[in-house]
């Protein structure tokens, strides 16, 4: 099946298409487009997302992104419709009051198509206007199903994308899955690389119980499933992401956003011994030994705030930087490393996955790795492409296709808190 997925929780506007096929158990996956258009450096700016500015965006994004995806699969305007045969003089004048009468019923059904699509979008007139103008009179796509994330995201921004898709859907009469963005991340680590690039991929089994450390910018959540489609939370944060503290504590380190590549890449490079010499500082490992499988890392950013104002008293901001980004950064992972290994201890875990936007930090890729190969050497470690751990809509028709049910696109709604 060809499944074409929308992806605008956050500061992304994502489509792909796939052509998935086979067992759910062993699926074989084509990946034919896959196209991301991001924000950041308009939001860069304000440090830090804007919801309005996210809704805006998307709304100028999604048509351009989506002629892109067509394009690129393959799969825009194929007008190969066959030409129809000549027709006898008898069969002429039945066929011309059948075709009269088609048309009439064809621009009937227009006309209330049209009508559904400016009251879906009555709310993004931007987009509406791009709809109708470049989408309107686009051939039906070979696709058999349109996936869409409602959530958790920022409620603007995912209005856009799930409107976008009822106008779709309304418009090519086509299937209609809801996804969970959390989803999306947990499916990401079953793609792997088939070949020495990216180009190809193929989805490896996923062996339960399962385990997913899934650590975004809204979100750090440990989650626990026995099979595909149910999830139990076992452990979250209490306040602050784990993305949300890479990008407060960057900026308290006058970093730019998004804070977590930026924290990291400094931390790659080698640190000059300064003098005079920086005294050994230590950072706190918020909740690293409470019973629960809860993180909690407010404390830990204002445990920042304190640590940067005393050491700039002897010290320029330029010398503190790499060794506070560098402490940070390892605090977090502790945390974050220890208690999914005890989780995954505790709940006899086969397969522990990792996913959303923190994913593709190199150490926690390579410690949480490590310490399953030391601790539960039976137990597989999925991370996913670094390429796929942002915000992407490929992971969205994958998880479409493994958990998605079909909806109305009169039922739909974005849902800004949803859970998994
Ligand atoms: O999943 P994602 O792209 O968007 C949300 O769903 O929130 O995650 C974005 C988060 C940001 O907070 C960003 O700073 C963080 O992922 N991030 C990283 C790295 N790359 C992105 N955090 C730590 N290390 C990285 N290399
Ligand atoms: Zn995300």
């Amino acid at each position: 099946m060809n499944i074409l997925a929308i992806e605008t929780s956050c500061d992304e506007t994502a489509i792909a298409i796939i052509k998935i096929s086979g067992p759910k158990t062993r699926p074989s996956i084509k990946i034919l487009s896959n196209i991301v258009a991001s924000q950041i450096k308009l939001h860069a700016k304000f440090g830090g997302v804007v919801p309005n500015l996210a809704k805006r965006e998307h709304q100028r994004n999604l048509t351009p992104v989506l002629l892109a995806a067509l394009r690129e699969a393959n799969l825009s305007n194929s007008k190969n419709a066959p030409s129809p045969k000549p027709l006898s003089v008898s069969d002429k004048k039945r066929s011309v009051a059948k075709a009269i009468e088609r048309q009439r019923q064809k621009s009937k059904s227009q006309f209330k198509i049209q009508n559904n699509i400016n009251k879906i979008l009555e709310r993004e007139p931007e987009l509406l206007k791009r709809f109708l103008k470049h989408i309107l009179s686009l051939e039906v796509p070979e696709i058999d199903a349109i996936a869409v994330t409602i959530g958790p995201g920022l409620a603007p921004a995912l209005w856009v994308g799930v409107n976008f898709a009822r106008a779709l859907v309304c418009l090519w009469q086509k299937p209609l899955i809801p996804v969970n963005h959390m989803e999306g991340h947990f499916f990401s680590a079953l793609l792997e690389q088939k070949g020495p690039d990216d180009s190809k991929l193929k989805i490896s089994a996923l062996n339960f119980p399962a385990l997913a450390l899934l650590v975004s910018g809204g979100h750090t959540e440990l989650v626990l499933t026995k099979r595909i489609g149910k999830y139990k939370i076992v452990g979250e944060t209490l306040d602050d992401a784990a993305g949300e503290a890479f990008d407060k504590a960057a900026r308290l380190l006058g970093l730019p956003y998004p804070g977590g590549p930026a924290i990291s890449a400094l931390t790659e490079r080698k640190i000059r011994i300064s003098v005079p010499k920086i005294p050994e500082i230590k950072l706190p490992r918020p909740m690293l030994n409470s019973k629960d499988y809860n993180f909690s890392f407010s404390g830990l950013k204002t445990a920042v705030f304190y640590l940067v104002r005393d050491l700039t008293k002897n010290y320029s901001m330029e010398k503190i930087r790499p060794v506070v980004a560098k402490e940070f950064q390892k605090a977090v992972i502790d945390v974050l490393v220890t208690k999914t290994i005890r989780a995954a201890i505790k709940y006899k875990i086969n397969t522990v996955l990792l996913g959303g936007g923190v994913a593709a930090n190199k150490l926690l890729r390579k410690t949480l790795a490590e310490k399953i190969k030391k601790n539960l050497p039976l137990t597989t470690c999925r991370l996913p492409l670094t390429s796929i751990t942002g915000d992407n809509a490929l992971m969205i028709g994958l998880a479409a296709y493994f958990t998605g049910e079909k909806k109305g696109w009169r039922t739909i709604k974005a849902n800004a808190n949803m859970r998994l």
